[in-house]
């Protein structure tokens, strides 16, 4: 069972970008996948275009049906789309023993129907982050090719290592991945160093790069996965080789449906 949470306390890094194309990828690969849409903005059903009757908010707050909830966005893949009652999941949390815990028990009830569960955070450090780095204990930390998306990472680090003291379990940065990656500018080569210096210091996997694409807000645009805009663009390529690496990284080996029969 793959449990990620997608964050950097950076705003704009392709986090959701990087959500729904992993998603997708691992779709492909024959898993059953659960994104978690946990930020008030509520992207990910704004770039899928979906709609759904209800969100987390009534999910986690008011225990309604998971079904009723949860979304079929693709062939293997769910979403339980978020919006702006998501800041009122906070104040929940917020009046529950151990709130911090709260997502354990409740997606633990669901998560069986699922391989992979990905959940997609806001751009700030609060209790639903928290609690979703608390269920998943496993992060991808995007980052894009400016400084104070170095610094969000290392936000995001710092907020592991104080959860780790504090919860005594383990929480493990899967990897770094490097977004918006366009090396005709200093600041690309300037920040990739700056990110190798971090992946050595606190032995993470540096991921492989995913290039500036215009096919990614096009793909938005269309309300389409990047794969199904254009399976060959560069950062389709690219998404396709990290997110290899991430399930070597997690030693996970695609199931035999995802395999392509034999023509032989
Ligand atoms: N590889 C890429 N090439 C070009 N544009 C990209 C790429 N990745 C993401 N973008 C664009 O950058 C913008 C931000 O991406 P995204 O929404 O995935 O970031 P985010 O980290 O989820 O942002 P937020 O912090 O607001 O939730 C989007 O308009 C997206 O289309
Ligand atoms: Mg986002």
């Amino acid at each position: 069972m793959i449990r990620i949470v997608i964050s950097n306390q950076r705003g704009g890094v392709s986090k959701t970008t990087t959500t729904h194309t992993l998603a997708r990828y691992l779709a492909d690969q024959g898993m059953r996948v659960l994104m978690v849409d946990t930020d008030p903005q509520g992207s990910l059903g704004l770039v899928l275009g979906v709609k759904p009757k209800h969100y987390l908010y009534s999910f986690v707050v008011h225990n309604f049906a998971f079904e009723d909830c949860v979304v079929k966005v693709a062939p293997n893949i769910d979403l339980l789309c978020s919006n702006r009652d998501t800041t009122k999941v906070e104040v929940a949390l917020l009046g529950m023993t151990a709130g911090e815990l709260a997502f354990l028990r409740i997606f633990g009830m669901i998560e069986d129907a699922y391989d992979a569960v990905l959940i997609d955070v806001a751009p700030s450090i609060n209790l639903v982050q928290t609690c979703s780095i608390m269920y998943a204990k496993q992060l991808l930390i995007p980052v894009a090719m400016d400084m104070l998306s170095l610094q969000g990472a290392t936000a995001c680090l710092e907020t592991t290592r104080m959860l780790t003291e504090l919860f005594k379990t383990e929480i493990r940065p899967l990897g770094l991945l490097p977004t918006m990656v366009d090396r005709r500018f200093n600041l690309t080569s300037l920040t990739m160093k700056a990110l190798e210096a971090m992946s050595e210091k606190y032995h993470i996997p540096l991921l492989h790069p995913i290039r500036t694409d215009g096919t990614v807000p096009r793909a938005e645009r269309a309300h389409k996965f990047l794969v199904d805009m254009d399976n060959h663009c560069k950062a389709c390529e690219d998404y396709q080789k990290a997110a290899a690496e991430l399930l070597e990284i997690l030693n996970v080996k695609p199931k035999p449906a995802a395999i392509e029969p034999s023509t032989a």
